[in-house]
């Protein structure tokens, strides 16, 4: 399975696995391949103890973060989180209000127990985002990935000056072919398959074009991967690896609730839903009674990012607080058919790369035949 990327990052496996918990981040990177976290959901304080953890529990071996720089940016400064909170608060409109608390009482969530808040995600504003970059260069990282578009050119820079890769995600072949444009050295082309925000073009027909698009930058196929087979078809269509975010939320060091962790070891790959009903963009996640609220024409559907997210905190807060499956947040993709079962991340691995072995024998086999 060594592809050049491998050398560019010192890892045995090109297999890149996104994940907001730190416990996968080190097991996939111990494993051979390399662990990418998610920041948006820590405050830079956090992010900074999450990293410090990372580097005393990853064996030395590499590993990289992702950010969230939206390129439409809502201009949201705030000394603390609360001032951003306040800002953001204030732009939302009464019919929304209304229609939360609507929905908080038709789904009978209960309050809150007193001094206990609700925050919302500040990770994808412009100034927790940067700060965010500060912290991640600060550590030992090997790559900085961002979700929604080219990083700023700044960013680049600042990335490439430290001697780390910059990766960023495209749905699109003309997004991609931006991206290197802009420095950017790793494309990831990621499918509507996959799990979180997502665009509109399948994996299968997505990879190609990009790599075409962008040649000889590389490339790592994202969306509805998590067999071996998969990975071979990945780099039979020209990509240099893949990079996994589903596959990882049923392992064993992945932190995902119980209601939810249920919830997609149930799933088909048919009970998953492309809206926006969580953070304002479109994201791939578990159909349910919350995101049929969100689809429904009698409401005033959903804000845009970040507005829909803090519109709907208290809401997640209360339902995430109740454990209920039917109504809680459970992004993942297409994939989760095939996640019935909580693994080792050291498993998942050795699976992989397993099926991708018999795979290449069985084609050279048919080949020759
Ligand atoms: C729970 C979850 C959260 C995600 N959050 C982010 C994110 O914050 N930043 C990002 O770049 N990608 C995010 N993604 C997308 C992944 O990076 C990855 O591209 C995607 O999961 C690949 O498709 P798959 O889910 O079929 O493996 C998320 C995916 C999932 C499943």
């Amino acid at each position: 399975m060594r592809t050049p990327l491998c050398d560019v990052f010192g890892i045995e496996y090109p297999i890149f696995a996104f994940t907001h918990c730190r416990d996968v981040v080190a097991a996939v990177s111990k494993a051979g391949g390399l662990g990418v976290l998610g920041a948006v959901g820590f405050s830079p304080e956090q992010l900074e103890i999450e990293l410090d953890w990372i580097d005393a529990h990853v064996d030395g071996k590499p590993y990289g973060v992702d950010t969230v720089m939206p390129q439409k940016k809502v201009d949201v400064h705030g000394a603390t989180p609360d001032d951003m909170l306040a800002q953001i608060r204030s732009m939302i409109d009464a019919n929304h209000w209304r229609y939360v608390d609507e929905l908080m009482e038709r789904f009978e969530l209960p309050p809150l127990p007193e001094g206990e808040g609700a925050h919302g995600v500040l990770g994808w504003t412009d100034d927790v985002a940067h700060r965010h970059v500060e912290i991640a260069l600060a550590h030992p990282i090997k790559l900085i990935a961002n979700a929604l578009g080219s990083p700023p050119e700044d960013v680049i820079d600042q990335a490439h000056a430290h001697g780390v890769k910059v990766a960023a995600l495209a749905g699109k072949a003309q997004h991609a072919a931006r991206h290197v444009a802009n420095g950017v050295d790793v494309v990831v082309a990621q499918g509507y398959e996959a799990g979180g925000h997502t665009g509109e073009i399948a994996t299968m027909v997505l990879v190609p074009e990009v790599v075409d698009a962008v040649a000889p930058a590389p490339v790592l196929a994202a969306g509805g991967i998590g067999s071996g087979r998969q990975i071979a078809a990945s780099l039979a269509l020209g990509a240099q690896g893949v990079w996994l975010g589903s596959l990882w939320l049923t392992t064993a060091e992945s932190n995902s609730g119980p209601a939810v962790l249920q919830a997609y070891l149930e799933a088909t790959s048919a009970d998953t839903v492309r809206s926006r009903c969580y953070t304002g963009k479109p994201a791939r996640m578990l159909r349910n009674e919350w995101t049929e609220a969100w689809a429904d024409n009698a409401g005033p559907g959903p804000l845009g990012m970040p507005l829909q997210n803090i519109l709907t905190s208290e809401a997640n807060a209360r339902i995430a607080r109740s454990g209920r499956k039917d109504l809680a947040f459970a992004p993942v993709g297409q994939i989760v058919g095939r996640m019935n079962q909580v693994r080792s991340v050291r498993d998942v691995m050795y699976d992989l790369v397993e099926e991708y072995i018999e795979t290449v024998e069985r084609l050279e086999a048919g080949v020759e035949a």
